[in-house]
């Protein structure tokens, strides 16, 4: 198991470039499950997730090839549409082969997800949805078996809740469906509307993306097609939550402001002085940060994965916070994890209630998951001492150098 090894006090200083978005990214590489052909998609971060992905691909018949930034993918004409357990278990986003293979190869057997530390996470609207487009499922022994004997139709589907995944399955079948397809109450998400202008590029014509009515004329094919991944808002955010955290002060570049606007509107609402350009922003952080509302919820809402950086944030606020978690039943093992930092933060029912204390001081914790491993570090940059993050592979999941980028912004840290 790898540690990160941090040692509080420096203010963060400088300017970072972020990466192409994990979460768009992902999903980039399913699509291109639609079509035979050769693919190149450029400004991929350096994540351990883009590597587990391309082993669902090699699975399923596809060959990807990562160089730097470019991860380049081969994929055949014949497919082995399935995804086993192992693969599911390492990463969720595998179910997103569901929408793409029933699209171009009439079946698919995906070893059902299970929950997570953030709850059961069910798929049920995936299902209802892709039933609703003609597809049929069993689950036999874990495994969804899922067919579309006369094929995938268009129709009207309207989400109870704007979940990503969802939206993109359904996207996913909609682009090689027959016929029209609706989308009410999608998912909004700016890596959404990356998936669709790269499903563009291929030859789709989908329309709405990055509202809540996405509208799809079904196309008998698609072909390959090259595509810059858009940036990783999520990674932005954790960067400026950090710098902020230390009072320091950082210039993010290659991210448009306007993906994280309730964030940065809350970090100004904490004290911070931010500036907007067209695509970068730069946040300087206050001494100590004043307490905040805060509700997640889909975007344009505050994102569930800024919560604990932000709750780390808070941890040294001048008064009592209230952060409420919208987005999933469970997102709170890095409470106690902070509280053994000296935080005072309990969770009731949704509400995370988090009482500013004058400062922390270093200990051992756990990372659990991607962002609780972030917003550990992120208290360990602003804490007396040295902090150990356990744990630190789940930081690999989804941050490319992680720690050399908090390094080169005058952090004392190291792996
Ligand atoms: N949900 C259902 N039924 C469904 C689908 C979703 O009840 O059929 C619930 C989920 O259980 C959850 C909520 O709806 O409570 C939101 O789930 P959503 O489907 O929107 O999330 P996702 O597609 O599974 C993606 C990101 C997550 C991010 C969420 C929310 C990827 C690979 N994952 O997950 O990212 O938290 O959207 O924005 O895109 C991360 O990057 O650390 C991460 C966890």
């Amino acid at each position: 198991m790898d540690s990160i090894r941090v040692t509080g006090g420096n203010p963060l200083s400088g300017r970072v470039k972020a990466h192409g978005a994990k979460n768009a990214v992902l999903k980039h590489m399913v699509a291109m499950l639609l079509a035979p052909g050769h693919y190149r998609l450029d400004n991929v971060p350096g994540i351990l997730d883009v590597d587990i992905m391309g082993e669902v691909l090699d699975h399923v018949g596809a060959r990807c090839a990562r160089q730097g930034t470019v991860v380049e993918v081969d994929v055949p004409e014949l497919l082995n549409p399935e995804a086993p357990l192992e693969l599911v278990r390492k990463m969720r986003a595998s179910i997103l082969i569901l929408g793409a293979l029933l699209a171009r190869v009439g079946s698919a057997r995906v070893a059902l997800p299970g929950g997570d530390d953030f709850g059961s996470r069910p798929i049920g609207m995936h299902l209802d949805g892709l039933e609703q487009m003609g597809a049929k499922f069993e689950l036999r022994h874990g495994v969804l078996e899922a067919s579309a004997p006369n094929g995938l139709r268009g129709t009207e589907v309207f989400l109870e809740f704007p979940s990503v995944g969802a939206t993109e399955n359904l996207l996913l079948a909609a682009v090689l469906a027959k016929g029209r397809s609706v989308i009410g109450n999608a998912a909004r998400e700016p890596e959404l509307a990356d998936l669709a202008s790269f499903l563009n590029a291929m030859g789709a014509k989908v329309d709405g993306a990055g509202t809540s009515t996405i509208e799809v004329m079904g196309v008998t094919s698609l072909g390959p097609a090259d595509h810059t991944v858009v940036a990783d808002r999520l990674e932005a955010g954790t960067y400026a939550l950090a710098a902020a955290a230390t009072g320091g002060d950082i210039t993010v570049e290659g991210c448009d402001p306007n993906f994280l606007r309730m964030e940065l509107r809350k970090m100004e609402a904490a004290g911070c002085s931010v500036e907007r350009g067209e695509d970068w922003f730069s946040v300087v952080g206050p001494e100590r940060p004043e307490p905040l509302d805060i509700a997640t919820l889909p975007f344009p809402g505050f994102h569930t994965d800024m919560h604990p950086q932000m709750v780390s944030f808070l941890t040294r606020a001048i008064g009592t916070s209230i952060v409420t978690e919208n987005v999933y039943a469970a997102r709170f093992r890095y409470i106690g994890e902070l509280n053994r930092m000296g935080a005072d933060i309990h969770a009731d029912g949704q509400h995370v209630v988090v009482r500013g204390v004058d400062g922390l001081s270093g200990c051992e914790v756990d990372g659990c998951d991607i962002r609780a491993a972030a917003a550990l570090t992120i208290a360990g940059l602003s804490a007396d001492g040295q902090t150990i993050v356990r744990e630190a592979e789940h930081i690999d999941r989804g941050y490319d150098n992680f720690v050399e980028t908090l390094h080169s912004l005058g952090a004392d840290i190291d792996r």
